[in-house]
């Protein structure tokens, strides 16, 4: 695919949203909208790499996600676990490496062991960072921060910004050029509240099983024209 221009997103941020409502509109069960929003996920991570983003994150399962009805989230867990073990050895092929991000706390023991080998089989993969945000809330991971700082930082009286990053899920992962919440609603839903400070946002209709590379590209496209200036002035 050719690239866009230069001026392509180093790191994207995707809330996957619309799989329930993607499925009802076929009168199928939600889990069905689960799983094709899976698949989705797999070809958008290809289009990603294509297009030249070197990080993904993705939104899978937030820390308010709990309060679905248990059916439906022992259905997305599983579709996790099978990712986890099934993709492996494509993640490795396609050189991709898998970092979980999220509290841990709450995950079933045999997800926690999937999880490990799939961050260390893919260590060393050098192609696109996916990152999949599972328990995640952003007001979670700020928290936990804050107590593992209360933990191994007895006597600290002040901390940087650079240095309270570094306490986060996403430490080593750059803050997100751009943010894609597909299924049509305009919120931020507990994401990446502190690593969105200065993200670009893009909001479509599209529901996240039917979110295609072209629609990737139009959002790619419109954040190419995006003028971000940090709070200075242009002459
Ligand atoms: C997003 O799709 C996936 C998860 C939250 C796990 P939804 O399941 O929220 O789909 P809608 O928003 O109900 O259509
Ligand atoms: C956000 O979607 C979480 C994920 C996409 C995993 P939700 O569907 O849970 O968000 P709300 O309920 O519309 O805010
Ligand atoms: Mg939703």
């Amino acid at each position: 695919m050719e690239k866009i221009n230069n001026n392509i997103p180093k790191h994207v941020a995707i809330m996957m949203d619309g799989n329930g409502r993607w499925a009802k509109k076929r009168l199928m069960p939600r889990k069905i909208g689960h799983l094709e929003g899976s698949k989705r996920l797999e070809s958008i991570c290809e289009s990603s790499y294509k297009l030249g983003i070197k990080y993904l994150t993705v939104y899978a399962f937030s820390t308010e996600n709990w309060n679905r009805p248990n059916d439906e989230v022992n259905g997305i867990m599983n579709l996790f676990r099978k990712y986890l073990v099934d993709k492996k050895n494509k993640c490795i092929q396609n050189d991709m490496r898998v970092r979980i991000i999220g509290n841990r706390n709450g995950l079933d023991n045999d997800i926690l062991q999937k999880i490990e080998d799939m961050e260390e089989a893919t260590r060393k993969c050098n192609g696109l960072n996916l990152q999949l945000a599972v328990n995640y809330g952003g007001k979670d991971e700020i928290v936990r921060a804050v107590n593992k700082i209360l933990l191994c930082k007895e006597h600290l009286n002040s901390i940087t910004e650079a240095e309270f990053s570094s306490y986060l899920d996403t430490r080593d992962i750059p803050e997100p050029d751009l943010f894609i919440r597909t299924g049509g609603d305009k919120r931020l839903s507990n994401f990446l509240l502190w690593e969105m400070a200065y993200t670009e946002f893009y909001f479509s209709d599209i529901l996240w099983p039917d979110f295609s590379e072209e629609e990737l590209k139009k959002a790619v496209n419109e954040f190419s024209k995006r003028d971000r200036r940090f709070g200075q002035i242009k002459e």
